[in-house]
């Protein structure tokens, strides 16, 4: 596949099937997605990989805190509100939604969250909890580099503020140091063929966000 395909094909899915990822896979899309730069290569990045039982037992738990109506309480906190130009990309986003999804895939749409998007692997991303804002530049280079190399291995994704919204019930999981913040969620496997699947969301113009002087 060529670069272009491989970064204009990949797309967010939200309903995975059961079937199960190899951990040789997951380790090879790992392995790859270390090659991201980072700020003299401090790589800051920590990953944690739930399958199987524990990534059943995480899902289990989230839908009944989220079906709760639980209160998010993130490590790393998301703004409470945007500047004018993410805020009008953000409301083009969900009327695109909106008009994409007929009100039953609405409905699965909120569900798929609930559970976790059925994943049968979810990586966790972590930062050292006194992280710069440099840092998070290197961890999202990661992550995307994990979204583009598991494209490569024919295997979907998602990054999901979702995923860490109750972080206790990933840390009871794993041994994460208290000095790391959990920063991201990647849920990662093989998508069913629906709707939920096939929102495209358009990108602005480049003329948008490039300005050229020569
Ligand atoms: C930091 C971050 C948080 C996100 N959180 C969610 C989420 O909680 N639920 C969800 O369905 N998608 C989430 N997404 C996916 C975005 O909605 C998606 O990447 C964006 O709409 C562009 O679509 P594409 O990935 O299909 O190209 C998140 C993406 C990022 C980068």
């Amino acid at each position: 596949m060529s670069d272009q395909n491989l970064l204009t094909n990949r797309h967010s899915a939200r309903d995975f099937s059961d079937r199960p990822v190899d951990l040789e896979t997951l380790k090879a899309i790992l392995y790859t997605a270390q090659a991201a730069p980072s700020w003299e290569n401090t790589q800051p990045w920590k990953a944690y990989l739930a399958l199987g039982d524990v990534v059943q037992r995480i899902r289990q738990h989230h839908f009944e805190l989220a079906s709760q109506g639980t209160k998010s309480w993130t490590e790393v906190v998301p703004p409470k509100t945007w500047a004018a130009t993410p805020q009008a990309n953000l409301d083009a986003w969900r009327a695109n939604m909106l008009a994409f999804f007929s009100d039953e895939d609405q409905t699965r749409f909120v569900s798929g969250q609930k559970h976790l998007f059925n994943a049968p692997a979810i990586v966790y991303l972590t930062l050292p909890r006194d992280a710069s804002a440099y840092s998070a530049y290197d961890v999202g280079a990661f992550g995307y580099g994990i979204l583009l190399a598991a494209e490569a291995h024919g295997v979907s994704g998602v990054p999901a503020y979702e995923l860490v919204r109750y972080p206790a019930e990933i840390r009871q999981e794993f041994d994460i140091p208290t000095d790391e913040a959990l920063f991201m969620g990647i849920a990662l496997g093989y998508p069913q063929d629906n709707r939920l699947n096939q929102l495209r969301p358009k990108r602005a113009p480049l003329d948008n966000v490039l300005q050229v002087r020569q």
